[in-house]
């Protein structure tokens, strides 16, 4: 039996297709798009996203002849529909009538209309006109033979600093608080610089570049807020098709790792999580960190719903106009990038978009079928060779990850840190840490969970707590309960600073957990560049040794109860604990004082994966460059194993396997070409 059901039995397969908007092109391109649909493989089409004007043109008058037919035309020829609401973009119509949908800007100014999710989350018109238009699609298109899921509106995003906002804002405070400002003005620790409010109708929305930015309690529960009003916007739009079509999954494609939206709020009032993934080639091309975080990204998503298969709802299969330098994937590229969703959890590989816009904002943004209209473009071919893919990997629908590690990786830490004043004054590098302990793990073929700090960590042998700076109600002693059960604990520096609101622990740094690691950190030296400082490392339970470059972070840390394993030298707290180990029972909570060179980090993460006897999903080796990840389905266990490089690999087989792709047997070794992937069945 499959750990999970398909999305939708009507297409029990991994979904291959995308953004498809055939309201920009005359009624002859659709019979041309149904035929190269089938030669590109291309089974679902994502409709309606932007399209409100061409539904409702005028205010009460539908125009639902285009969507029938293509509905229809997608039917007949064995296609499937995502349909989407359009709430994304509202038209110009409804922006003149009723200005208020607007979004105001965090300049306090209320923007034109132009653009797209560029309405107002708490406006009760534009509230009021979404529900009905996804109550017009459901009781029109709710039993079309085509449909598979509805697509509720497009990466939600962006505050809006309306009055409508503020006073959305207060209420929720005042929920909050329990209608007493002394409540809220103690959690916002408000008599510092005077800030005291004695009225709820005091408080403004904060932020720059004109709102108070001092109270980091008040930031904080506007993230909160924000996300909370998302949520209720979501709820409001997709009531409609819960009430009416309770058979159809519901979902909306959220941006990774987007900070304005904790996507853990959302995810479990959507059926399936999805998430569009452009890695960027922002300043070189692709490497393997820009892999790792989209790795990373996968492995975030496939947890907001407790391993269930998520979609992978968008991604481009050649380059997007909007990165800093518009490269090409070089062949292969998309293919690689398109299993490697597949290979971390995803039911499906789908674009942004079918067929490239001839004109305004993304006319140069890649397509499956670009401006010169044919099958016959090396862009085309790949995708049809990714749907073709897809179809020889059915069996792993519905399958799952399963892992050992647990990292941890919390929307409003990174909130708190942002808002920090201190220790530096840039980004403190709360991802990047995150990742520099994923990496490791994912080079040596160890899944890892990415979690958030209020997950169930029992089913863990190792959780990494990096930065985690603010501690929610509940999270020490889940941790504690982790460690006693026999779990390792890796934790960094800025673990455990502030409770929920932000505010410092009274008992200080580390606050609850300071027991768990026998320890108390007394202060933090943020360090220059050009600085030097140097770790030194025994050998006594990691089984490595070595000096090390410390950088950025460097805690003075004092044991009570915890083994010290490192010690700083250079800096003038030479000879103080820079790693600690305290051990309670078989369970291990290890601290890391600072922020330490790759190659510390690196040779850590190795000395744990050997130690802890942290089970690769492959029983070889593998070459630099190349993971492997495992998903486990009632149809077997499918490894994946993935070139990120230009370079061939020849990887040695210790056991005959079926290459899923090619159906072919490999015995001995494997060759992987530049992003070659392979899919093993044991043989
Ligand atoms: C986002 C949007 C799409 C499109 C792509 C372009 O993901 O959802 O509509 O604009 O970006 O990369």
């Amino acid at each position: 039996m499959n750990p999970f059901e398909p999305i939708n039995s009507r297409h029990p397969v991994l979904w291959h297709g995308g953004d498809y908007n055939p309201e920009q092109w005359p009624a002859t391109v659709w019979t041309e798009d149904m035929e190269l649909m089938d030669l590109a493989r291309y089974q679902v089409a994502t409709i309606g996203v932007f399209s409100w004007v061409s539904l409702e043109p005028e205010e009460g008058v539908y125009t639902f002849d285009w969507l029938d037919q293509i509905m229809d035309m997608l039917h007949e020829s064995g296609k499937f529909a995502v349909l989407a609401t359009p709430s994304a973009a509202p038209p110009a119509w409804m922006s003149k009538k009723y200005p208020e949908i607007l979004k105001t800007g965090p300049d306090r100014v209320r923007r034109l209309h132009g653009n797209r999710v560029n309405y107002d989350w708490s406006s009760p018109i534009y509230r009021q006109k979404v529900q009905e238009m996804a109550e017009v699609l459901a009781k029109r298109y709710g039993s079309h033979p085509a449909l598979l899921m509805w697509h509720v509106s497009n990466e939600y995003g962006g505050a809006s600093y309306s009055e409508y906002s503020r006073l959305g804002f207060i209420e929720w405070l005042k929920a909050k608080y329990e209608y007493s400002l002394d409540r809220l003005n103690a959690a916002y620790w408000t008599r510092f610089w005077g800030h005291c409010f004695t009225d709820w109708d005091q408080i403004e929305l904060p932020g720059q570049p004109y709102g108070e930015t001092a109270i980091h309690g008040l930031t904080l529960d506007w993230h909160r807020f924000h996300t909370d009003e998302i949520v209720s916007f979501f709820l409001h739009e997709s009531q409609p098709f819960r009430t009416l079509t309770p058979n159809i999954p519901i979902t909306t494609n959220l941006m990774g790792l987007y900070g304005g939206l904790d996507a853990r709020k959302i995810a479990p009032h959507v059926d399936v999580v999805a998430w569009d993934s452009y890695p960027q080639f922002s300043q070189e091309p692709m490497n393997e960190r820009s892999w790792a975080k989209v790795a990373f990204t996968h492995d975030l998503y496939r947890n907001l719903k407790g391993g269930k298969p998520f979609l992978l709802m968008e991604c481009t299969p050649s380059s997007s106009n909007w990165y800093p330098t518009m490269s090409l994937k070089p062949p292969g590229m998309h293919r690689l990038e398109g299993i490697q969703a597949v290979a971390h959890g995803s039911d499906s590989v789908m674009y942004f978009q079918w067929r490239q816009s001839r004109g305004s904002q993304e006319k140069f943004h890649g397509a499956v079928v670009n401006h010169g209209r044919t099958d016959n473009s090396r862009v085309f071919r790949e995708v049809a060779q990714v749907g073709y893919d897809l179809e020889q990997l059915s069996g792993v629908v519905g399958g799952v990850t399963r892992a050992e590690v647990g990292l941890i990786y919390d929307w409003e830490t990174d909130w708190a840190l942002n808002a920090a004043c201190g220790p530096i004054q840039r980004d403190k590098g709360y991802f990047d840490t995150c990742l520099s302990y994923y990496m490791p793990l994912w080079d040596h073929g160890v899944s890892v969970d990415v979690v958030s700090s209020e997950a169930d960590f029992s089913g863990y042998r190792l959780v990494i707590a990096p930065m985690l700076y603010l501690l929610k109600p509940g999270v020490a002693d889940s941790l504690k309960r982790f460690v006693d059960g026999g779990g390792t604990l890796l934790a960094t520096y800025m673990t455990g600073y502030t409770d929920e609101n932000d505010l410092i622990f009274e008992e200080g740094y580390l606050g609850p957990l300071q027991e768990l690691f026998g320890i108390t950190v007394e202060e933090i030296d943020a360090r220059f560049p050009s600085e030097k400082a140097e770790i030194v490392v025994g050998d006594s339970f990691l089984g490595f040794d070595g000096v090390f470059q410390a950088h950025t972070f460097c805690e003075r840390v004092q044991s009570t109860t915890a083994e010290v394993v490192a010690q700083y030298s250079e800096v003038w707290y030479s000879g103080e604990p820079a790693i600690t180990i305290n051990r309670i029972g078989e369970g291990k909570a290890i601290y890391l004082a600072s922020r330490n060179d790759a190659e510390f980090t690196e040779s850590l993460m190795w000395a744990l994966i050997s130690r802890l006897d942290l089970n690769s999903v492959v029983p070889f080796q593998l070459p630099d460059g190349v993971t492997a990840t495992k998903r486990t389905s009632g149809a077997g266990e499918f490894v994946f194993v993935m070139n990120m490089t230009q370079q061939t690999h020849w990887v040695p087989m210790p056991q005959e396997y079926t290459e899923v792709l090619t159906g072919q047997s490999v015995q001995d070794t494997l060759e992987l070409g530049p992003y070659g992937v392979a899919v093993l069945k044991q043989a």
